[in-house]
């Protein structure tokens, strides 16, 4: 069975990574692009390969070639474009974060369920090997009791405080009403949800500072503490205002060792798996791959639709990443911890 595919917006992350990742995925084809402009959805289809270029969603929703719905539009967008294609009796893969509010997480959720289609979120660090691996020897329980789990995903320009303003099409990112939070809505968000993934279990706790301020509420540089539903804790730095940063990976310790993946974090499949306990000392490195982590992605998403398991991460864990997104807010801002029921 091979799956069309169906792109909504025409920004970078499509253009770079996902309709590589759908055209090199077994079992998916791009049947169609929509942008609010005719030109940019038909130069789009035509760099892609798409069999269709639309300015219009609901035109797009009703043809029939398209059976997933890759929703990449703009973070406060995401929740419009998803109930509008489960009604439309598509699949859905929504990019992350999920949405701005715990309530529309729900709802997309409640639409996907009822409409029989499945939902997925755009968290790839999911489908590395090497944090399946770290994911796995946790579950098993060879770190013993789990003590600390940092994460860390940072960048930044040398010469640059902070960066320039977007201009035209990028412009959304410093509106926060459009994009919700700043530097934690890029890549902070999926350390988060690379911790839940990696431990099994669940953040209850929150406390952030950021150099988010009333005049300047998008964060550009973040740190986090949390703990974990067993009692562990995590930290997370993340922002665009480290350049050169090394460390950008996850690494969990236990009372029996520590696992995790150095520079494993980031758009491209990369860095290397570090295990040390008293039975194993691993180093793997991993092939540097442009498109891996977003074609395995697309993989699990066409096994799911095909009835064989589960998109990598589900609308229940873009819902928690968004209760994680609002603690943080709410305690870089009041300076409270924050804990989440
Ligand atoms: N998982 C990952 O690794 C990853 C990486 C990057 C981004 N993302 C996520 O992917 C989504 C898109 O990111 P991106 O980097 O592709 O963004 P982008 O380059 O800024 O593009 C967003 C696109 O949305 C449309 N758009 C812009 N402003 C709009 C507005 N005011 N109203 C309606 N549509 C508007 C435009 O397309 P048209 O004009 O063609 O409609 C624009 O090209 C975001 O949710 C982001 O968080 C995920």
């Amino acid at each position: 069975m091979t799956l069309g595919w169906a792109i909504v917006s025409t920004g970078r992350h499509p253009d770079t990574k996902m309709a590589p990742a759908i055209n090199a995925a077994v079992g998916s084809t791009l049947a169609a692009v929509v942008s609010r402009d005719t030109g940019r959805a038909q130069a789009f289809a035509d760099k892609h390969g798409a069999a269709a270029a639309y300015d219009n969603l609901d035109a797009m929703l009703a043809d029939p070639a398209v059976d997933v719905v890759y929703v990449a539009s703009p973070n406060a967008l995401h929740r419009e474009h998803t109930l509008k294609a489960a009604a439309a009796g598509k699949h859905v893969l929504v990019e992350k974060p999920m949405a701005l509010t715990v309530e529309d997480c729900q709802s997309m959720i409640d639409a996907c369920a009822s409409a029989g289609v499945k939902l997925g979120v755009g968290f790839h660090l999911r489908t590395h090997p090497g944090h399946q691996r770290v994911r796995a020897m946790v579950g098993a329980g060879e770190l013993g009791e789990l003590s600390l789990t940092t994460a860390n995903w940072g960048r930044g320009t040398r010469g640059q405080t902070k960066p320039p303003p977007r201009a035209d099409l990028q412009a959304w990112w410093d509106d926060p009403a459009m994009v919700g939070a700043g530097a934690f809505m890029a890549t902070g968000v999926h350390c988060a949800d690379l911790m839940r993934y990696v431990l099994g279990h669940e953040v209850v706790q929150v406390t952030a500072l950021s150099d988010a301020t009333p005049d300047a509420p998008l964060e550009e540089l973040l740190v986090m503490s949390l703990r974990f539903d067993d009692g562990s804790l995590g930290t997370v730095m993340t922002g665009r205002r480290t350049p050169d940063y090394q460390g950008n990976g996850v690494m969990v310790y236990g009372s029996e060792g520590k696992a995790g993946v150095h520079e494993g974090i980031g758009m491209v499949l990369d860095g290397t798996l570090d295990i040390t306990t008293s039975g194993t000392e691993t180093s793997e490195s991993y092939a540097n791959d442009p498109i891996a982590l977003y074609t395995w992605q697309v993989d699990a998403m066409n096994a799911a639709v095909a009835g064989d398991g589960e998109p990598a991460a589900s609308g229940v864990d873009g819902l928690r990443a968004a209760q994680i997104t609002l603690a943080m807010v709410e305690s870089a801002r009041t300076g409270r911890r924050i804990d989440i029921q």
